[in-house]
Formats: C-alpha cells, structure tokens, sequence
C-alpha cells in the first residue's frame, strides 16, 4: 500500500491523464467510438452495468485499476473474506458475507468456524416465522399476529424498511409492517396508532442493545403493552422478540433470550440487513423467499470475489467514484431508481456510504489530503425529474448519477413500464449529450432565450439494468453497493467498518438530558447555554 496515496506514480498517472481528457466531451468520446457503448459495459449475476456515458478512455480504468492493485485490494478482498480482522479501530472481522454463505461453506474468525452458527440462527427465525406467518404463534391473549413493530435505528432499520418497501410485492399482505426508529414520540405514537397490541409483535432490533433511541422506543413499547394486558408482564414473551449481539442486555430489559435472534460483533450494523436484523424482512416474504435474497448476496460475493476487475461490478463503480471524487474534484453522487418498489435504497444507501467512507484519517491515523466519501442522495424516477434533475442538468454542479432499472415490472399495466424506461434512458442520454446552442437555434427559439436553453451534456452516469426486481436481484444489488464502498475505503486508505464520527453527539446529548429536566448550573458556550434556557421556559405548555 503505498504510504502516501498522492505521491504514488499511480495517482500521478492518473493526475496526468485527467489533464488530458478533463475538457474532453462525451459527444466526442462517442463520435470517435462507435462501439463505445458495447465496450464500456459488464454484467453479472443479471446485472448489466452501462458505464459507457462517462468521462473516461480506454486508458483511464487501466490506470484506476493499476492504482488499486497498488492499495492491496487483491490482498484486502482476501482479508476481509477470510475474516481477518480488518476493521482495525474496532479489532474485529467484518463478515457480512459469511452471514450468505452457503451450509458448508467454512469462515474461521478466532479459531472457529462461524457458518454453523450463521445457518442455525437462520433456522431458528425460519422457525419463528412459519409460525408467526401461519397464526400458530398466538399473543397472551390468544389472538394471532397481526401487525408487526421494527424498532431500531441505523442498520437497525434503514436495511429492514428498505428491504420491506423493496419486496413487499412479495410479502404476506395479511401482516402489517411498521417501522419505528425516532426517539421523536411522534414516531412512536403513529406507529402504532390503530393497532390492537393482542395482535401487535415488538421486534427490538439493536446490535448493542444500548442505543438510546432504541430502548427508549422499547420501553414506551413495553408500557403501551402492559397498559393493554393490565400489567402483566407474562404478555412480553409473546410480544416482544430481540436481534441483538448483547444476550445480557436483552434479559435486563425482560426479554427471554429464547426470545433473542442472535448476531456477531463481526456485523457491522449497516451491512446488517441480512443477519437476525432481517426477522422483519423474513417474516414479510417468508423463509423461502429470505433465502434467495442470501443467495443473490452470495452470487454477487462470488462474483466480487472472483472475476477481473475490469469486468467486476462492484470494482469498476468503485473506481469511478475514486476518479469522480478525487480528480473531477466532485462532492455528491445521485443514486436516482426507476423502481418505485425502491424508494428508500437512497437512504439505505446514505448510511451504508457515509457512514462507511465519512473519514478523514487513514487506518494508521495519518489525516489524508485527498477527498474521501461522496455525499449520497437520491429519489425514485420519475418523480426526482420534476424536482433536483434541473440542477443536476444545468446547474453549475457535476453530479455524476447511478440509474437503476429493470426491464420487467412487478406490476404491468398498460404501458407504464415503457414510459418509465423511456424516461431512465432520455435522462442520461440528455445528461451525456446535452443540446447545443445552434441545436436550440435550429429550433426557431429566440436568441435571448438560446442560453437557457442550452444543455451542456458531458453529465456521466451509470445504467445498472436486471430483469425484475426480486428477493434475489435485491440481495444482488445491496452487495454491489457494499463491495464498491469497500474498494474506495481501500484505495482510500479507510477504516470502512467503524463510525467514531457518530460518538461525540451522543455523549453530548447524555449531558444535556438532565439540564433540560431541572434548573441547574449551566457550563456549555454561550449559545447552547442560550438554547437550552429558551426550551426550560417552554417546554411546559404555559411555562
Ligand atoms: O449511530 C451509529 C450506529 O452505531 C450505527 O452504526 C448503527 O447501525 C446504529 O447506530 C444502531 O446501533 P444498534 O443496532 O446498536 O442499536
């Protein structure tokens, strides 16, 4: 790994070429290229990958590539499936991909094999599910489940109500899904409005158990129950049921831990969706149905794992970030699905990549003077359209933007599906090419209004395509995302598995609760000190 990333020739060459093609527009690359939308392709595991509408040669993924070799990232991948202890600020493995592995397979973490323990956990929620899913599983009071409660937050719940949203075409109408994450009451109470707690489950989802939010939504929960079943407390075996990594936390809260749904410290909370915190997920299609999401997993592992870079999907949009980010000098990518079934992979997608890659140092500490992580955001087509994709087209910002779609609608009527598609391949095909002013002028318009009218062009992006969206393609997906933010944390030169960055507010924010609650002397700046006296006044009604 070279010790500083900027000085290595590979950056160098990299520098180099950016020069060269910097200016050079997609209308040319294209134009000089007639097959550059063939060559600029992969596929995998029914992934097709169109990277062809961005800003790079035939010389500049070869350099990329020449640059990860030069990070380790043949010896990193090796690293991480092999469950040594990558995560170095944390001292663990990181293992997500032993959680889809096959029964069989063989990952050793500290002198054991962890598989047998991965497949036993997932019997035991298969389990639980059937019997939830069938109405065996009764409430205290006899009554079958009706409505089921995702508490957590984080990994705890972004995987979990995307992976929800994503497969509900496939989940068991019968049962209600509701996700609860906010400590803001309000979460809370719309929730669970309506629901009738003999027909309500509480899952309590959190890898530590401690997460403030999570038992202070757990214990509202508790005592929304207890209130319904005059206190008695025989009623939580049946209504609450814990993931967690923590056995004792979750006996000190009253769960049963025969009632627990185990993982390990070698999951990291957002790559968590396809351990014990996907009960939510397993009881809304269905064991049968959680597994294919597993294997679409492991199909892309193997597929990460194994083939060339220049044709490996998770590689080459890893890569492509690296150049956005440290050489077009680009700040945020746009992850835009025309799927609506995926409205909540942008958001899934924030924490999984910014939590991941939002470092400053290095894994030894030093503090980079390169940009790291991207700023993700984004929206379902067609509706992101009518609002942002005008900045993203003629704004002053370059946004490079992943499209996502399929070719098969879950739910074909009319001619939706055609539009919808027409719609994905129009936006990057303006956002590439644009319109020229003689373009505009050859159009009758005004000349006063011919700049407005100009589309730059020369705006990259990728087209990831599948066939339909399933259990399976979404397992595909998410681990695509994954191995891409892994790769960058590689060539970065990051800790992608820890997020120290999120401890600060949380210690703060234990100080300030009992300040907020009684009058007492107050140490904090001037403006928090201010803050925190104008809601003392007012957070009694009449105060
Ligand atoms: O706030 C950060 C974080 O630690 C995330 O990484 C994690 O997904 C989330 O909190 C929830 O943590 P837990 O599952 O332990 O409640």
């Amino acid at each position: 790994m070279p010790a500083d990333l900027t000085s290595s020739p590979q950056w160098k060459a990299l520098a180099e070429h950016f020069a060269e093609i910097r200016n050079v527009h997609l209308r040319e690359l294209f134009a000089e290229d007639p097959q550059r939308g063939e060559t600029f392709t992969a596929s995998a595991a029914g992934l097709f990958l169109d990277y062809s509408k961005n800003r790079i040669t035939s010389k500049t993924m070869p350099l990329l590539i020449d640059l990860a070799r030069a990070a380790g990232l043949e010896e990193r991948i090796e690293a991480m499936f092999t469950g040594q202890k990558i995560n170095v600020t944390e001292d663990r493995a990181v293992l997500h991909t032993a959680l889809r592995a096959p029964q069989g397979a063989s990952v050793v973490v500290d002198g054991e094999n962890v598989i047998p323990d991965v497949h036993a956990v997932l019997d035991k929620m298969a389990a639980f599910c059937q019997q939830v899913r069938s109405g065996q599983w009764k409430g205290h009071r006899g009554k079958p489940i009706r409505n089921v409660v995702n508490i957590g937050i984080g990994g705890s719940d972004l995987g979990p109500v995307m992976a929800y949203e994503a497969l509900r075409h496939f989940s068991q109408r019968e049962l209600s899904f509701r996700f609860v994450s906010n400590v803001d009451a309000t979460d809370f109470a719309e929730a669970t409005e309506g629901l009738d707690p003999d027909e309500t489950l509480f899952i309590v989802a959190s890898k530590t158990f401690t997460t403030i939010e999570t038992m202070t939504n757990a214990g509202t929960a508790r005592q929304w129950l207890l209130r319904a079943v005059d206190g008695d407390t025989a009623a939580i075996a049946k209504h609450f049921v814990a993931l967690s990594t923590n056995a004792e936390k979750v006996s000190e809260f009253g769960i049963d831990t025969a009632n627990m749904f185990e993982f390990w410290d070698w999951v990291g909370g957002r790559y968590s969706m396809d351990s014990a915190i996907g009960l939510s997920t397993m009881l809304a299609i269905g064991p049968d149905r959680f597994r294919e999401m597993l294997d679409g997993f492991h199909e892309m592992d193997q597929h990460f794992r194994t083939a060339d870079w220049d044709q490996n999907l998770p590689v080459l949009m890893a890569l492509l970030t690296v150049w956005y980010a440290n050489f077009f000098e680009v700040e945020t990518t746009a992850v835009l699905p025309y799927e609506q079934y995926l409205k909540r992979f942008p958001a899934y997608l924030q924490q999984l990549t910014m939590e991941s890659n939002g470092k400053y140092v290095t894994v030894d500490g030093q503090e980079v003077d390169y940009a790291t992580g991207l700023i993700y955001w984004g929206e379902p087509g067609t509706n992101g359209q009518h609002s942002f994709y005008q900045l993203i087209h003629q704004g002053t910002r370059l946004i490079p933007c992943d499209f996502i779609a399929f070719a098969r609608s879950l739910n074909p009527i009319g001619d939706h599906q055609d539009i919808l598609i027409a719609n994905v391949l129009a936006q990057s095909e303006a956002l590439a090419f644009g319109k020229t002013a003689d373009e505009v002028r050859a159009e009758g318009t005004a000349e006063a209004l011919v700049p407005h009218r100009v589309f730059q062009g020369n705006r990259p992006s990728n087209t990831l395509f599948g066939e339909q969206l399933s259990p399976a393609m979404l397992g595909k997906l998410v681990a695509l995302y994954e191995h891409s933010v892994f790769v960058q944390s590689v060539i970065w030169q990051i800790d992608a598995f820890d997020q120290w960055g999120v401890e600060l507010g949380k210690v703060l924010a234990k100080n300030i609760i009992p300040e907020l609650q009684a009058d007492q002397p107050l140490q904090h700046d001037s403006s928090t000190n201010s803050l925190i006296r104008y809601y003392r006044q007012r957070r009694q009604a009449g105060g």
